[in-house]
């Protein structure tokens, strides 16, 4: 018997027909360069990849102990579905977890648990804000203009300066605290590897009390929430710069929803495992959201998970071999790119804090090279890919639309080697820039 294969009709007459929350979304800028990767490699080009935000299995695996315990855990039958805010010993394992990492102790109540950060930061959105709420952010940042498109908020983006490591500061945030009803911060930051100082974070949760002590007196006001994305806090690349919000102001415990998980720390993205800590009324709101979704992380990985968060010592010799493994690739680019820098090519580059990446500025807008003239980061993102193959994601893609000549380059998917034949071919093809007309940032 033959198969029937179905017609599915015009597709764009069918995304037309869609909604206009559906059509305003748009895909990540990340994804064009990874489909560009795919077709230069099967046409047998040597690329490599930094434009991946994600850990290459063959350099960076999972704790044995987390892999070992979902193992048992599917084995042993956990594979119904688990309690939708997580199971109770996971969120009590993530209380302690946090404890050691931050002398903060939350209740169980106040976790959740979901099947990646990605849930915890659109469910809280839609629980924060009503369509036309204010939400405030700095740019370049991961996501938020999609969360706050799909959730109607009037956006308020804030540009991060790079002598700032591209955070930002209460001077910058604090003239838009008092209309905002959400302000999002990340830190160590995607795609910009850098992390607020803590006095600068303290400072900002001060204003956070503060205006909501405000609006408490005046009575009709809403409170002013921060969602806190620290997805790579776990990752300790040199002195550890990273600070829970409540470890610093404790005042802001009713305002701060904070997001974190197994995805970074443990090198587990395709587990699905994050988490929120945050109030208990809060949790319980976005729990229920987040049920609807069905975003709950796996079974048996939760049971894996919690026997990994309550044994210490594994942790730590998990963080040992990794951290060891991030700060080196770090390390060497940065490294590579300041040496460059110091030859005079036209580069600058962040020293970077955390997460794994590097924040690059390929200052090259109206060189020339060869027959091309180079008028903006997408063109000298071709260039780099096709003359040297390198992938590299510009900051227009984390919401920086600005020419600023500002990359990110992603150490998770690449060995040491390849940094130093990246670095190699980027310096030759630096060389060979003429004719540089004088930037106008
Ligand atoms: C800053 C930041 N937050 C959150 C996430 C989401 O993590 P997950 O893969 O667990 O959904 C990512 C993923 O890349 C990220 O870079």
């Amino acid at each position: 018997m033959t198969a029937l294969t179905p017609d599915f009709g015009d597709p764009s007459r069918l995304t037309e027909s869609l909604s206009a929350l559906s059509r305003g979304m748009h895909l990540s800028g990340i994804l064009r360069t990874a489909n560009q990767v795919r077709e230069l490699r099967a046409g047998g080009a040597e690329v490599l990849d930094f434009s991946i935000g994600d850990f290459g299995p063959k350099y960076f695996r999972i704790p044995e102990k987390l892999l070992r315990g979902v193992e048992r855990a599917l084995e042993s039958g956990a594979t119904n579905y688990p309690p939708p805010p997580g199971l109770p010993a996971l969120r009590q394992a993530v209380t302690g977890y946090v404890e050691r990492c931050s002398g903060v102790r939350y209740p169980a109540e106040a976790v959740l648990i979901t099947s990646g950060g990605r849930p915890v930061l659109y469910a809280a959105y839609r629980t924060v804000i009503e369509p036309g709420d204010t939400v405030l952010y700095s740019v370049p940042s991961w996501n938020n203009d999609s969360y706050a498109w799909l959730s109607g908020a009037n956006a308020v983006e804030i540009e991060a300066r790079s002598e700032n490591g591209f955070q930002p500061t209460l001077g910058e945030l604090e003239p838009h605290l008092r209309a905002a009803r959400l302000l999002c911060l990340c830190s160590p930051g995607n795609p910009t590897g850098t992390a607020m100082a803590p006095e600068m974070f303290e400072a900002i949760l001060q204003a956070i009390v503060r205006e909501n002590r405000r609006r408490e007196k005046e009575g009709n006001e809403r409170p002013l929430f921060l969602l806190y994305d620290q997805m790579y806090s776990s990752i300790r690349v040199k002195d550890n710069k990273h600070r829970y919000a409540l470890a610093l102001v404790p005042e802001a415990a009713p305002y701060v929803l904070t997001m974190d998980g197994a995805s970074k720390a443990f090198s587990a993205t395709g587990l699905r495992i994050g988490w929120l800590l945050a109030p208990p009324a809060i949790v319980k709101k976005v729990g229920e959201l987040v049920s609807h979704m069905g975003a709950w992380a796996p079974h048996a990985e939760q049971a894996g998970l919690t026997e990994l968060l309550n044994d210490p010592d594994a942790i730590a010799r998990y963080r040992e071999a990794m951290d060891a493994a991030v700060h080196e690739r770090l390390d060497a680019l940065h490294r590579g790119f300041v040496a460059m820098r110091n030859d005079g090519l036209p580069v600058d580059v962040l020293c970077p804090d955390g997460a794994i990446y590097v924040s690059l500025q390929l200052d090259l807008r109206g060189a020339r090279i060869g027959e091309r003239v180079l008028e903006n980061n997408e063109m000298i993102r071709s260039l780099v890919l096709e003359q040297a193959g390198v992938a590299l994601v510009p900051f227009q893609a984390f919401g920086l639309m600005r020419e600023t000549g500002w990359f990110r380059l992603s150490v998770g998917a690449v060995s040491l080697e390849e940094i130093a034949e990246a670095l190699g071919r980027i310096r030759k093809l630096l060389e060979q820039v003429t004719d540089r007309a004088s930037s106008d940032r």
